[in-house]
């Protein structure tokens, strides 16, 4: 083989293992009903590409913003939408998708899920799944400004900083309400970023 081609076989095989560097690790995104709920099929597509186990569950309001179908397709995967499905009970249980997961991430994370975690209350499979989390959960919020400045939400962010969650976002900019302001989900990209961060010196489950 000549030194150019060699260089060449080198060169895209370090960018194949860049962009495969999440291989090993398993994710659970936990979709919320925000209207940014469509920027979660970005984010699952990018961490599929780069190889991280995937799985995805949904609030029952989240999946009158976009179809469970979708995410499905992306994982080749079952996704979660209600842990009182004989199939989900039987084969998954209702706190084995935490168990599993080297980290969960809430995207977008809607007013009330923060506020239910906030409070302890597990009463859907999302929040149960996220009251069985042993470590920081990232959490990407979405919500219209004057959601997410409410002094509720703002004690409720508090809280969930000091037990030691992670946040991404909320960013400022144009809001589905029509306005500009502070509240809407950090980019796809910007989430992924973080959720490499928060891998980057934590052995995959699979392997330990
Ligand atoms: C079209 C539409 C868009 C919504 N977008 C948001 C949003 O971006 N952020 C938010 O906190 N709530 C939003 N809501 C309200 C939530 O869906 C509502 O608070 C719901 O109870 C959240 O449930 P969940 O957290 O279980 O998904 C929206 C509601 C509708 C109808």
């Amino acid at each position: 083989m000549s030194l150019s081609r060699r260089a060449a076989t080198r060169k895209s095989l370090k960018s194949k293992m860049k962009h495969e560097h999440l291989a090993g690790y398993e994710v659970l995104v936990c979709v919320t009903g925000g209207i940014a709920a469509y920027k979660a099929a970005g984010l699952v597509s990018a961490l599929i590409q780069r190889k991280a186990a995937t799985t995805v569950a949904m609030t029952a309001n989240a999946t009158r913003l976009i179809g469970p179908a979708t995410f499905g397709a992306l994982t080749g995967q079952p996704v979660y939408t209600d842990m009182w499905k004989q199939e989900f009970s039987a084969d998954i249980g209702h706190i084995s998708l935490s168990d599993r997961a080297d980290l969960v991430v809430v995207a977008p994370a809607t007013a009330n899920i923060l506020a239910k975690m906030a409070a302890g209350i597990a009463d859907d499979l999302i929040s149960t799944t996220l009251l069985s989390v042993a470590g920081p959960v990232l959490l990407a919020p979405a919500m219209n400004e004057r959601m997410w400045s409410n002094p509720a939400t703002q004690q409720n962010v508090s809280t969930l900083k000091a037990r030691g969650h992670i946040f991404v976002g909320p960013e400022s900019g144009w809001q589905a309400c029509g306005k500009t302001g502070l509240g809407r989900m950090s980019e796809p990209q910007t989430i992924l970023q973080a959720i490499e961060e928060a891998l980057q010196h934590k052995k995959p489950k699979s392997v330990s």
